[in-house]
């Protein structure tokens, strides 16, 4: 009982993780996205699994295989990630936005392809739905950690984003870097939480860099 209580802390609680890019659709052939493989929100899920929870991922397009024993929701539009995060967060007892979402979405979308006719195309976007600030502003029972991605004045972003989202955690990375971010098999994270605390971390493995933010998180939650 002890054993397995160490063994898997996560035992009996829902985690849910956000991961990959969004796809914002413009034409039949085109579309608008973000840098992202989804492998850092993956290794969370994957680690979360072997930790004793039971896992959702949300995931945008990406070339991964979902790890095993995870309940998946595909997804596509940074839209259609919004309604299926929130139509699971009352049951979740951990929420994690790794995902890299469109900020920006086209204004018309075209049904039939766009063609080629004027030297430039000036294309309408307008702002999306900001997920993880619908999250903050919801949030009952869950601990909510968020990503910020940057590449410059990284701490201040990071806070800002921790406050005005109303997140219990934020995990900042500067995707500028060498050895952290985008398609990388390695990340260089700093944790920042409420209390102010800040723990930065040496570039690790996507794999020991999920397990380093479910330790704080379970230090959030007592265990
Ligand atoms: N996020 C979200 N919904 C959006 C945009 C972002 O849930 N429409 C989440 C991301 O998943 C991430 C966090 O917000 O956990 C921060 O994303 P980031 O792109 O770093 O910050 P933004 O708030 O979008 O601001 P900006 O891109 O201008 O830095
Ligand atoms: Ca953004």
């Amino acid at each position: 009982e002890k054993n397995n209580e160490i063994k898997e802390p996560f035992k009996g609680k829902r985690v849910l993780v956000t991961a990959g890019p969004t796809r914002e659709e413009l034409d039949p052939v085109r579309y608008f996205t973000n840098h992202s493989s989804g492998k850092m929100g993956y290794a969370i899920a994957s680690a979360a699994k072997k930790l004793g929870a039971d896992v959702t991922l949300v995931t945008g397009p990406t070339s991964l295989q979902v790890p095993e024993g995870v309940f998946v929701e595909n997804v596509t539009s940074a839209k259609e990630m919004y309604d299926k995060t929130l139509s699971h967060y009352s049951q979740q007892d951990v929420v994690i936005k790794c995902a890299a979402v469109a900020d920006y979405t086209p204004v018309t979308v075209h049904a039939n392809k766009f063609k080629k006719k004027n030297d430039t195309w000036t294309i309408e976007l307008k702002k999306t739905d900001d997920i993880l600030q619908a999250l903050g502003e919801r949030k009952e029972h869950q601990i909510l950690v968020g990503f910020a991605a940057e590449t410059e004045d990284l701490e201040t972003y990071a806070k800002d984003k921790l406050a005005r989202k109303n997140l219990d955690m934020v995990v900042g990375n500067d995707v500028s870097k060498e050895g952290s971010g985008f398609g990388s098999d390695t990340n260089e994270i700093v944790m920042i939480k409420r209390d102010g605390s800040m723990k930065p971390l040496p570039i690790l493995s996507k794999e020991k860099a999920a397990r380093e933010i479910l330790n704080e998180v379970l230090e959030l939650m007592g265990r």
